[in-house]
């Protein structure tokens, strides 16, 4: 129906966890499956856009058209982004990055016999927030919000804090909302504070509203 109207723009998306290594075989991570972002650049292809998708470790196959640049921590992440981002019209972070990493990694595997294992967590770059700041003008930049409680007065929040041109927020308690579904419940805020909430549907056609308002933004 949209057809080809992303043709001639070049987007950048990225999806799904980051890892951040506790000892060479234990790690921290999230339930992010990658089911979101892998929907933005299918769909962003199918319309005509130049898509990059920076994935973080998923079980999702390559999207067919898209330029695949895989990454494991926030750190590769954030290099990725700051490495293609200024080639993208529109730039979408539907990943959910470790916000956390332990201060140091061990180098050898931490044994039970050591006593209990104390983990010391330092944060890690915000990435969307670093896009945000190098956004030259004509340049979109759509977040994402998970929440838990109170979800538009927070990602009104995130959205202004960052420099948002759209922010996609998902209450990731809810059924059929947020991790690992196949569906998605959202509701999308505008820089002008306008909240259009969807009902739940397929991640494929989220993603689809999130484009159609990319596509409204990005110039003609
Ligand atoms: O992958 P799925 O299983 O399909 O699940 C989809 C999803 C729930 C992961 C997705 O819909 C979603 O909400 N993604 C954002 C997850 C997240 O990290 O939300 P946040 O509210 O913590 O972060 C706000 C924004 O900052 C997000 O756009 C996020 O990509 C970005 N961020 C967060 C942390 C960080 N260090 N750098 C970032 O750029």
């Amino acid at each position: 129906h949209q057809e080809r109207d992303l043709e001639g723009f070049s987007i950048l998306i990225t999806a799904g966890p980051t890892i951040e290594d506790i000892d060479p075989v234990r790690y921290l991570t999230n339930r992010s499956s990658g089911k979101m972002g892998y929907a933005l650049a299918e769909q962003a292809a199918r319309r005509g856009a130049r898509v990059t998708l920076i994935s973080g470790p998923t079980h999702l196959k390559p999207v067919p058209g898209a330029r695949m640049v895989y990454v494991r921590s926030t750190e590769q992440m954030l290099h990725a982004v700051s490495e293609f981002f200024p080639e993208a019209d529109a730039f979408i972070s539907a990943a959910a990055p470790a916000d956390f990493r332990p201060a140091r990694a061990l180098d050898h595997k931490w044994k039970k016999s050591q006593g209990p294992l104390k983990l010391d967590l330092v944060e890690t770059p915000d990435i969307l927030l670093a896009a945000s700041r190098a956004k030259r003008p004509g340049q979109v930049v759509v977040g994402f919000a998970a929440e838990t409680d109170m979800p538009v007065e927070h990602a009104r929040r995130k959205l202004v804090d960052k420099g948002l041109d759209l922010i996609v927020v998902n209450d990731v308690t809810k059924p059929g909302a947020g991790f690992e579904v196949d569906t998605n419940q959202v509701t999308l805020i505008g820089k002008d504070g306008s909240a259009e909430a969807l009902p739940v549907m397929e991640k494929h056609r989220v993603a689809d509203h999130i484009l159609t308002r990319v596509r409204q933004v990005l110039r003609v």
